[in-house]
């Protein structure tokens, strides 16, 4: 087992057998662990224990009305603790294990930590195909309850390094898998009435989620969603300037596509070649990386807004959404 431990006290393990045999008994014993997944890195505590649950919250500084997403290895293990729906059944035929959480009803009397739902009814869940976060789950021998591995508001961690950043001296382990491939969270989908709802565009595009069940519908006003849906979120320090047609003075910029900008000395590019899955890909790193690099602006060049480019302006506009300072 290879590791290495932070002057802050966090550990950070390699994601090998004995890694994650390690950090299957730490989230056993009740303790949190940052791990790997398809979309993001996850601060995962056991879903059954509510002092792990509730050391979750704190290690975020996450507002505790805001549920957490727990993470199962298939649809078997999603019917032990939620109320499936035929529609349900299939998106989880189809798009698990994968970048698609769902919310259902908790079955009454299910061994889930109230935490983690926050004091509703319903509890959202997901199959993750990261074969190191199905290891650990299966592992664990637990359901995993799991938030982006960010300060709470904060750009969601695509490497172990980046949840090093966030939460080092907060939490007592991270398993480093490498670069989460899909590099944005998952797509979050509701059901009220027989309709289906699109609460957070993901890791799986719209279209596809419809081509299976047919129109969603957004999130109406008074029916559930996705508490943590705050209008600003994945805020970094510096601020954010969308749809950008010129560089001015000083800024740094995200590009995207064949013909960035010309004026930025702090120039990322999510994808040269205009492909989305490469741009979500990259998103959350290039924000910090441009984060870092002392410009007091991030100029953001446009972003088609279809398939996954409806995630990422999503994300992107809640960057830029005006917040306290910090
Ligand atoms: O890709 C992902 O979804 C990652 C990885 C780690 O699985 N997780 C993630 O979790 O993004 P988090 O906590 O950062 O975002 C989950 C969102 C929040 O906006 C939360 O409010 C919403 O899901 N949510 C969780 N449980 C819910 C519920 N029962 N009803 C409605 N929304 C819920
Ligand atoms: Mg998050």
């Amino acid at each position: 087992m290879q590791q290495f431990d932070d002057s802050r006290g966090t550990r950070v393990v390699a994601a090998d057998d004995a890694g994650i045999a390690y950090a299957a008994g730490e989230l056993r014993e009740g303790r949190l662990v940052a791990f790997p997944t398809e979309t993001v890195y996850g601060l995962g505590a056991n879903a059954t224990d509510d002092p792990a649950v509730s050391a979750v919250f704190a290690a975020k500084a996450r507002p505790y009305f805001n549920p957490l997403i727990v993470h199962v290895l298939n649809l078997a293990q999603a019917a032990e603790f939620v109320e499936l729906n035929p529609a349900a059944e299939a998106l989880g035929h189809r798009f698990w294990p994968g970048g698609l959480s769902m919310v259902l009803p908790r079955r009454a009397a299910c061994r889930l930590s109230l935490l983690v739902s926050a004091g509703i009814d319903s509890v959202a869940i997901r199959s993750p195909a990261h074969p190191v976060a199905r290891a650990l789950i299966e592992r664990a021998g637990v359901p995993v309850a799991a938030p982006s591995a960010n300060r709470a508001g904060r750009i969601s961690p695509t490497t172990a390094a980046a949840c090093c950043e966030e939460l080092a001296g907060r939490i007592p382990t991270i398993l480093d898998g490498g670069h989460s491939a899909l590099g944005i969270e998952s797509t979050i989908v509701g059901f009220e009435q027989g309709s289906a709802i699109l609460l957070r565009s993901g890791a799986i595009p719209r279209e596809e989620i419809e081509s299976v069940i047919g129109k969603t519908d957004q999130p109406r006003e008074r029916g559930i969603s996705a508490p943590g849906m705050m209008p600003s979120h994945y805020a970094p320090r510096v601020m954010l300037r969308l749809n950008a047609a010129q560089v001015r003075h000083g800024e740094a910029l995200l590009a995207f596509g064949a013909h960035p900008l010309p004026g930025s000395q702090h120039v990322c590019n999510l994808s040269p070649t205009g492909n989305l899955h490469e741009a979500a890909a990259n998103l959350f790193a290039m924000l910090r990386a441009l984060d870092a690099s002392g410009a007091a602006v991030i100029a953001v060049m446009p972003i088609p807004n279809a398939g996954l480019g409806e995630a990422i302006n999503d994300r992107l506009s809640r960057a830029a959404a005006p917040r306290d300072p910090r």
